[in-house]
């Protein structure tokens, strides 16, 4: 229905009790990811407090989605109708707890592709028109809600494309009267006086029928995940390119759905600059690892200036952007390098030792023993071993329910500063 929309998922142990989400974002409608994200973080949030807990992305690892029916919660966010610039989004929260009472809460948000803003149900309607919409809905046969709200928040309203209010609010159940929504639908011909400008625009919208407006997405290397969500780690590549192995790790990063960071040399990117434009046109950031990978510490502020530039041109030369971060060579630094590389430096939580190795067997291992959600490990492209460790590698993080993120992404709602060293992303709590 949309294109650009991607789906999410996690399974995750809260205090617990199982907890399964599926979501889908939409790439450049940043305010309404936003607006799911606060709501499953919020959700997720719940939850744990409820036990005296704070919800990390760890929850999320090695764990399986539940397939019995019992105790637990299931979240959902979907679009349900998208046309012109208007993408309505339905988000349903069904809790069981192990007494028996379940609940069903669910909301409807509306996002305009035009501003990026996203609205409430209750911006649909007058303020002056809830009593009579309170009244219909008293008079609805089967809807029944108790006490029956005396305020349009807590209501989930649909609007359709005929203009008719389909209007939803939760209800709890105990074991043997599990939980349910009531819905209550006011036809279009009582709705369209109570509807305000904001609704009557979400109308014309939704009766155009008319493909999605949405704005540009993000840049190719950034597709938004919220790392404080999902579990993520950001695998990254130095020393390259190369042209023997990095476009068979291009391949196996294509192959599992990867975006990774490669950390390039000025001097080879020059070298191999198609092989520079695939890692870039297949959606991978790339860093500034210097022209010539000298010590940094060992040069003056010119000398280190000098290598970031001669690098910054001939990774633009080849793809185009400039970097916008770095990693000095050997991750050492000091005062002098973090005034003078201009960038913010990105090291690393994880080293996986794999030009030492040379072996997949002990690397592989090593990473997937040390790797925590926001890390950032090391390797290099530059060898055959570790590239024959990848699938290894990704197989394994995938299965714990890792997401696999580049930099940027990784940093996302954290601005990397110019200067300053960073080694992960940094947790809530
Ligand atoms: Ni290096």
């Amino acid at each position: 229905m949309i294109r650009s929309a991607y789906a999410m998922s996690l399974a995750a142990r809260v205090g617990g009790l199982p907890v399964k989400a599926s979501w889908t974002y939409i790439d450049g409608m940043p305010g309404l990811n936003a607006q799911l994200d606060s709501w499953l973080l919020g959700a997720l949030d719940t939850k744990a407090a409820a036990s005296g807990e704070r919800y990390r992305p760890a929850m999320a690892l090695n764990t399986r989605p539940a397939t019995a029916i019992g105790p637990g919660t299931t979240l959902t966010a979907e679009p349900v109708a998208a046309s012109g610039r208007v993408i309505v989004y339905r988000e349903t929260e069904n809790n069981t707890l192990p007494n028996g009472t379940s609940s069903v809460t669910s909301q409807t948000v509306y996002a305009d592709t035009n501003t990026g803003q996203v609205h409430r149900a209750a911006d649909l309607l007058r303020p002056e028109a809830l009593p009579r919409i309170h009244t219909l809905l008293s008079n609805t046969a089967g809807y029944n809600p108790k006490p029956l709200p005396n305020e349009a928040a807590p209501l989930d309203i649909v609007l359709d494309d005929q203009g008719a209010l389909r209007i939803t609010t939760a209800q709890t159940g105990t074991g043997n009267r599990p939980a349910r929504t009531a819905t209550a639908t006011i036809p279009a011909q009582e709705a369209e006086s109570a509807l305000g400008e904001f609704g009557r625009n979400v109308l014309s919208q939704l009766r155009s029928h008319a493909p999605v407006e949405l704005p540009p997405a993000a840049t190719q290397a950034f597709r938004h995940v919220n790392c404080d969500i999902v579990p993520c780690a950001a695998l990254t590549y130095d020393d390259g390119p190369d042209p023997r192995s990095t476009p068979r790790l291009l391949a196996i990063l294509r192959e599992k759905k990867v975006s990774a960071t490669f950390f390039m040399l000025g001097i080879k990117a020059a070298a191999n600059p198609a092989i520079a434009r695939q890692v870039s046109n297949a959606g991978h950031a790339i860093g500034n690892h210097t022209y010539s990978h000298p010590n940094l510490t060992m040069l003056s502020a010119a000398g280190i200036m000098n290598e970031i530039g001669r690098a910054q041109a001939s990774i633009q030369a080849a793809t185009g952007p400039a970097p916008t971060f770095m990693r000095p060579p050997y991750g050492a630094t000091n005062a002098t390098v973090r005034q003078a590389v201009g960038l913010p430096l990105i090291n690393w939580s994880v080293d996986s030792l794999d030009w030492q190795s040379r072996d997949p067997n002990v690397f592989v291992p090593k990473v997937l023993q040390e790797i925590t959600p926001g890390a950032i490990v090391i390797m290099h492209d530059i060898h055959a071993t570790t590239i024959a460790g990848q699938t290894w590698l990704i197989t394994a993080l995938q299965s714990q329910g890792y997401h696999l993120v580049n930099v940027p992404e990784l940093f996302e709602g954290t601005p990397l500063v110019t200067g300053q060293t960073y080694r992960s992303r940094p947790q809530r709590w």
